[in-house]
């Protein structure tokens, strides 16, 4: 049994820290995209078969401490009651926004064992195939969902999202409050069938204010890691550094942070609350030596208590070889 990532989450001393990658089951490896070309994304995340055989593809080609599960934070949108659809090249798009009070009318409070059940099936899979890993489950904050089911697609500047934050807080909150209590659910549903932990990704919040971080996107990501009971907790976030000190307050067990950050200085700044991250993606893309030294200057900033992870998601172009130097620069380390 590898249980490196369930030691540090119980607080247990370890020889060096797990490893797992954000967006470690995507199309910079060769096998993803084989599996990807005979279907559609959001195919992928319907069919616990599909998803569970590229769940296992990083973990068994790099020898990873953790498997994430194959889906994507924008499933929960679908069990609100709004389509989506991913067009080659261009990204998400939510086909009617939501951006008034009638139309948060319109949205629905499933029952999430009913309306997401390829999650809990994939983990079950994924435990013939692999039982000594352990398997991450995963949400979407109320926040980052928020802006998708408003913006309607990806966005630079979010201006939809925020007019509603300004021009109608009451609206924004209740449907803050609705998705806190879907992500919640989801997330304890994932922890209740097999998942060694939740990560949930706040991947936008880092274009608020601190201000409007403590008014909006904070009481939203603690109401739903409130309602998770059976598995420790991850909160990621990009771009948190000017509101680092309120992420202790999410009640998460560990804090996933991107590259800005300094890790030895969050770690005086969140006390006992765990740290994940945070390798700079595009570092993968720097010379094998220069790859080894950054990780390196990560493990020692990080010390015991650190998930080392990439700061965001691996991106598609990555070189395989950068992956390589990456996980065994981590696997020579030791305390
Ligand atoms: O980490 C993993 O390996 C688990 C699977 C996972 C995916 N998306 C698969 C995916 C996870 C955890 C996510 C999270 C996710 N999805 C986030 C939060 C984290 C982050 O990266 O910021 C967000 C914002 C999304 C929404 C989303 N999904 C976007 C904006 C896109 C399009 C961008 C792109 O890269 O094309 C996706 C698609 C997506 N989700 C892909 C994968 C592997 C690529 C789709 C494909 O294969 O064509």
């Amino acid at each position: 049994m590898n249980d490196r990532l369930q030691r540090v989450l119980r607080g247990e001393p370890v020889d060096r820290p797990p490893v797992w990658f954000m967006r470690q089951a995507g199309r910079y490896l060769p096998e993803y995209r084989a599996v990807r070309a005979g279907t559609t994304f959001l195919g992928m995340c319907r069919s616990p078969d599909l998803a569970c055989e590229v769940t296992v593809q990083p973990v068994v080609r790099f020898g990873l401490d953790a498997a994430i599960v194959f889906s994507d934070i924008l499933v929960v949108l679908e069990a609100i009651g709004r389509e989506i659809t991913f067009e080659a090249g261009e990204g998400p798009r939510i086909l009617e926004p939501v951006r008034s009070a009638s139309d948060a009318a319109s949205l629905r409070r499933p029952d999430v064992a009913d309306a997401l059940p390829v999650v809990p099936q994939t983990f079950a899979r994924f435990k013939k195939i692999l039982p000594e890993v352990p398997i991450l489950g995963f949400a979407g904050a109320p926040f980052t969902l928020l802006c998708y089911l408003v913006e309607g697609s990806g966005s630079k500047e979010w201006a939809h999202v925020k007019r509603l934050l300004w021009s109608d807080p009451v609206t924004a909150r209740s449907i803050l409050d609705l998705l806190a209590d879907v992500v919640g659910d989801y997330l304890e549903l994932q922890a209740s069938t097999g998942a060694a932990a939740v990560q949930m990704f706040d991947t936008w919040a880092g274009v608020l204010s601190p201000e409007m971080y403590r008014e909006f996107a904070l009481p939203a990501a603690q109401r739903a890691l409130a309602r998770v009971k059976s598995a420790p907790r991850i909160y990621y976030t990009k771009d948190s550094a000017p509101f680092l000190d309120q992420l202790r307050s999410t009640g998460a067990d560990v804090i996933g942070l991107d590259w800005r950050v300094d890790l030895g200085k969050a770690r005086k700044v969140l006390g006992d609350v765990k740290v994940q991250g945070n390798l700079d993606p595009v570092a993968l893309f720097a010379p094998e030596a220069e790859i080894r030294r950054q990780v390196r200057q990560i493990l020692t900033a990080g010390g015991p208590g650190h998930i080392f992870n990439l700061g965001h998601g691996i991106l598609p172009e990555t070189p395989i070889s950068g992956v390589e130097a990456m996980v065994d620069e981590v696997k020579r380390f030791t305390y």
